[in-house]
């Protein structure tokens, strides 16, 4: 038996012999969906979201780059970029797979964007040459997403990059985060004012809209459990913050892309990130941002 790919018009699918399964979207080259070898989907998806690149997609890991947030007026490079940036939409190229097989078989997809492949009026907006290579890796116990940022050309850029992932939960009232105590945090629902982090574990009550700098740094797990038993844990490279968001009930009305409206009970959005600052490339610089999601 061997690890089975398929690419078809839009997306990629690999599945481990032992079950285990992802399937990425080439727009945004966005993780959909990763299953573990009982099926059990780990990522949360809206019913309703966009898969054809006219928008990000609202749900499993969409891609932040080059900049975080809403365009920032005060920083001219990336002030007419949309929210989030542009890569989340863009068609990337499914570069190819390698496998390990036996018994920690894996799989790892790659995916390319560069300058050359987005469209005139994009450029238009960030006018920098990069090359982006993200890898998708997936073990039986484990999924790995890195991305590689290159500056192809002669002028430096700032860039930001996140990994907006949205994770699958069974009741967001029972879910408990650790590994943020102690850290300052810009809480966004509260006038982006800067907090330390008081609670151990993080619950949920309300809206949660948070970017945090752990103060433990990114090889500390940031581990999310749902009533006392360990869901995820989230090892970081190179990332320092982590942002924490549910939409809680009225952010998730306002959605038209969110659905059910009550969607925002099985889902948490724990994103790693370099966001805080700006990441500035020099021609032939790279950045290089993972992380890795662990079962238990
Ligand atoms: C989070 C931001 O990363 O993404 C939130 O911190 C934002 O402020 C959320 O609402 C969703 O963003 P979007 O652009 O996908 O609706």
């Amino acid at each position: 038996p061997q690890v089975t790919i398929s690419h078809g018009n839009s997306r990629v699918t690999a599945a481990l012999t032992t079950g285990e399964s992802v399937e990425v979207l080439l727009f945004g080259a966005t993780v959909l969906s990763w299953k573990d070898a009982a099926g059990d989907e780990k990522l949360w998806l809206s019913k309703n979201t966009n898969l054809d690149g006219s928008k990000g997609v609202r749900g499993g890991i969409p891609l932040v780059f080059p900049v975080f947030g809403p365009p920032q007026p005060n920083h001219a490079a990336t002030s007419k970029l949309p929210q989030h940036g542009f890569v989340r939409t863009a068609r990337w190229e499914f570069l190819g797979k390698s496998t390990s097989e036996g018994s920690s078989s894996s799989v790892k997809l790659d995916f390319g964007l560069s300058t050359d492949s987005i469209p005139e009026s994009t450029k238009a907006l960030w006018p920098y040459k990069f090359g982006l290579l993200y890898s998708v890796t997936l073990d039986r116990e484990s999924l790995n997403t890195t991305l590689v940022i290159t500056n192809d050309g002669d002028e430096s850029f700032d860039c930001q990059m996140l990994l907006h992932t949205y994770f699958n939960v069974k009741n967001i009232s029972t879910i408990q985060i650790t590994g943020l105590e102690g850290s300052e945090y810009v809480d966004k629902v509260d006038g982006a004012r800067t907090k330390t982090e008081t609670s151990s574990p993080i619950t949920f009550s309300s809206e949660a809209d948070r970017v945090y700098t752990p103060i433990e740094g990114p090889k500390h797990p940031i581990v999310i459990s749902d009533s006392g038993k360990t869901r995820f844990r989230i090892s970081r490279d190179n990332l320092e913050q982590v942002v924490v968001w549910n939409p809680w009930v009225d952010k998730s009305q306002g959605m038209a892309d969110f659905t059910p409206k009550d969607g925002y009970k099985n889902m948490v959005c724990v994103e790693a990130g370099s966001v805080a600052g700006w990441q500035k490339l020099d021609k032939g610089d790279t950045f290089e941002g993972a992380q890795t999601i662990y079962l238990c």
